[in-house]
């Protein structure tokens, strides 16, 4: 049976499109909770510029007071050599580099063209040398980009068999608009798993436009089998117009168990969490739909 990894991004790809500041005790609490939810992994914060991203100011701190569960790993994103250090000095388990497939986001978001970008990861390759990070390689934008519409397939697997000469761990596909649709998700992941065999591969799905849902059970369809997701549904790029949250991590995981698909993911704890978000937000209109209408399995009374 299909085992389906979930890997959190709120502390990361959530909080940093927030319009307040998390308290970092606030964030710190919450990703020691989610450690207890049976998830793959977390990404707890990215070592950037906090002038780029001032909501994840705190990432040396966040790194090193969380409590660290061992059956799960605590990811960090990276756009520079100065980021890795920064996070090799925290001793996060796993560093995910991140470069976007569109070079006008590629320069919006890290002020970088593509090849500088690359010449900077082949650096951190080097400076990761005798720990035991982790390095995962995501390209941003695989599925499209709002300024050069759509993204070619070769240029994504020109991109990530970069990433693979380099030695990096894993991929990550992520459709940071929300512009990938079923149809176009079944076929990339099948000539991305093709591409990479045992290496693995994660989908990135943000909901933009009603898709994320529907692109993941097609990825799984492909043989996809590990995807992020976001507490509440929220999150998305500063750096990219119209950016909306990521897939629900709720939503997502109670989707699988409906489908008798296994996650290993505690969906009440995870919905218990979820209602603190308003609160912790500062705002009512969070994107999660199960936390509103309940699951298709709560019985009300006739
Ligand atoms: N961590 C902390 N500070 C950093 C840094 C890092 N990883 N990289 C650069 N800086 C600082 C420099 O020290 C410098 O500081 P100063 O102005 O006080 O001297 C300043 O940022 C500019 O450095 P520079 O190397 O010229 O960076 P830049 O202006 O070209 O910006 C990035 C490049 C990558 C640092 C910036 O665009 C960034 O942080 N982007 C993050 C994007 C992001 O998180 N997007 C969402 C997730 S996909
Ligand atoms: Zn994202």
């Amino acid at each position: 049976m299909t085992f389906i990894h979930i890997q959190e991004v709120i502390p990361r790809d959530g909080f940093q499109i927030e319009k307040n500041f998390v308290p970092t005790d606030e964030k710190i609490k919450l990703i020691d909770r989610l450690s207890e939810c049976g998830l793959s992994k977390i990404e707890v914060t990215s070592f950037v510029s906090p002038k780029a991203v001032p909501n994840l100011r705190d990432a040396e701190e966040i790194v090193t007071s969380i409590k660290r569960n061992p059956n799960l790993t605590y990811v960090a994103l990276i756009p520079n050599v100065r980021g890795a250090d920064r996070a090799i000095a925290a001793k996060i388990d796993e560093i995910n580099l991140v470069m976007s497939a569109s070079a006008t986001h590629n320069r919006k978001n890290v002020n970088r063209t593509n090849e500088e970008s690359l010449n900077g990861f082949k650096e951190i390759m080097e400076h990761i040398k005798g720990t035991n990070i982790k390095v995962n390689g995501s390209v941003a934008t695989s599925f499209g980009f709002p300024f050069e519409g759509e993204i070619s397939e070769d240029t994504v697997q020109h991109y990530i068999d970069t990433y693979l000469a380099m030695g990096m761990d894993s991929i990550t596909l992520a459709d940071t608009t929300g512009m990938a649709n079923p149809v176009q998700v079944k076929r990339l992941v099948k000539k991305v798993m093709k591409q990479i065999g045992e290496v693995p591969l994660t989908l990135h799905f943000h909901n933009t436009r009603g898709m994320g849902l529907a692109n993941v059970v097609a990825a799984i369809e492909a043989g996809a089998t590990r995807f992020d997701a976001s507490l509440g549904g929220i999150g998305g790029c500063p750096f990219a117009p119209g950016a909306t949250g990521n897939i629900c991590t709720e939503d997502l995981v109670h989707m699988l168990m409906e489908m008798e698909i296994e996650t290993a993911v505690e969906l009440d704890k995870l919905i218990d969490l979820s209602k603190g978000l308003p609160e912790l937000l500062g705002r009512e209109d969070i994107p999660g739909q199960v936390v509103k209408a309940g699951k298709v399995t709560d019985l009300h009374p006739a």
